[in-house]
């Protein structure tokens, strides 16, 4: 028997624009999800498609138990994280020797075939890596963490990921002359936001941009507009949409002592709030219960 835990991310800046191999900046954070592995000739068949998928792609069969603090289909990489644990521990409890880069480009093929379609490699590799992690195309930069003060709130609107990136490629093909160029404005602020990571006030501002491009190219929702203006009110230096939006969750930057009412304003604009940080040590062994 074999237990990893995997965090979960946030994307500071770059959602959408990434699967068009424009720069996106994604961190990773806590919650973590734990997966147990066990060996087992013939298991219940897997719940989770993820799961199901790293067995066949291993060629290995076990049993698993998923144990979750996140929310799913929230925007919050949990598909991620559950594929980057089960794999790790996967290989772990068989002894397969894969290395985390191996676990990372396996995960992205996973997260691939399940979704049908685009998924840009941000989510499985910051699982597997932790911290800071900027994605340009093909290459993947881990960035020196910073301890940035986050408050997450969740819509409790869910929405499908997949749905949200073809509805992008529609409007893209739809209009390319309005949409490709707001996807390069997208990657422009990550790497302005890069630049500025140090700077909270100024961080918060390229924030409140990122959601109103993102807006723009129709992966808004009315649930996010009210907990995206709820938490600027309540003193955050800026808040965006984080994940495929459609619903799911926003990101507030919150000044070091205005977490507490920050997360409060968003309780009270309806959402299930929470004060989150940076999750260094990615895909981890944790001791087995
Ligand atoms: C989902 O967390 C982020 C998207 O950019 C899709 C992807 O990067 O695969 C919408």
């Amino acid at each position: 028997m074999a237990t990893w835990s995997a965090p979960g991310k946030v994307f500071l800046f770059g959602e959408h624009a990434v699967v068009y191999g424009k720069p996106g900046l994604a961190m990773a954070i806590k919650p973590r999800i734990h997966v147990t592995v066990r060996r087992h000739r013939h298991p219940a068949p897997a719940k989770s498609p993820y799961v199901e998928q790293c067995f066949r792609e291993l060629g290995v069969t076990g049993s698993v138990y998923v144990m979750s603090q996140m929310p799913s289909s929230a925007g919050l990489g949990s598909s991620a994280a559950v594929t980057v644990a089960t794999l790790s521990a996967t290989n772990d409890e068989f002894r397969l020797e894969l290395d985390r880069e191996e676990i990372a480009t396996i995960a992205h093929r996973i997260e691939q075939a399940v979704q049908k379609g685009r998924a840009s490699p941000t989510d499985t590799y910051v699982s597997t890596m932790g911290g800071l992690v900027l994605i340009m195309g093909e290459a993947r930069r881990r960035i020196p963490p910073t301890n940035l003060s986050l408050v997450v709130g969740n819509t409790q609107v869910s929405h499908s990921t997949s749905r949200m990136v073809e509805l992008v490629a529609e409007e893209r093909q739809r209009c390319p002359d309005v949409i490709s160029p707001i996807l390069d404005a997208i990657g422009a602020l990550t790497l302005e936001g890069l630049r500025k990571l140090d700077e909270p006030k100024e961080l918060g501002r390229l924030m409140d941009v990122n959601h109103a491009l993102l807006d723009a190219i129709g992966v808004g929702h009315p649930s996010l507009t009210k907990l995206v203006i709820a938490a600027r009110a309540a003193g955050a230096f800026g808040a965006k949409l984080t994940g495929a939006g459609g619903g799911g969750c926003m990101i507030a930057l919150a000044p070091r002592t205005g977490k507490t009412r920050i997360t409060g304003a968003l309780d009270a604009a309806g959402a299930k709030a929470f004060i989150t940080t940076i999750d260094t040590a990615g895909v981890r062994k944790e001791h087995d219960a």
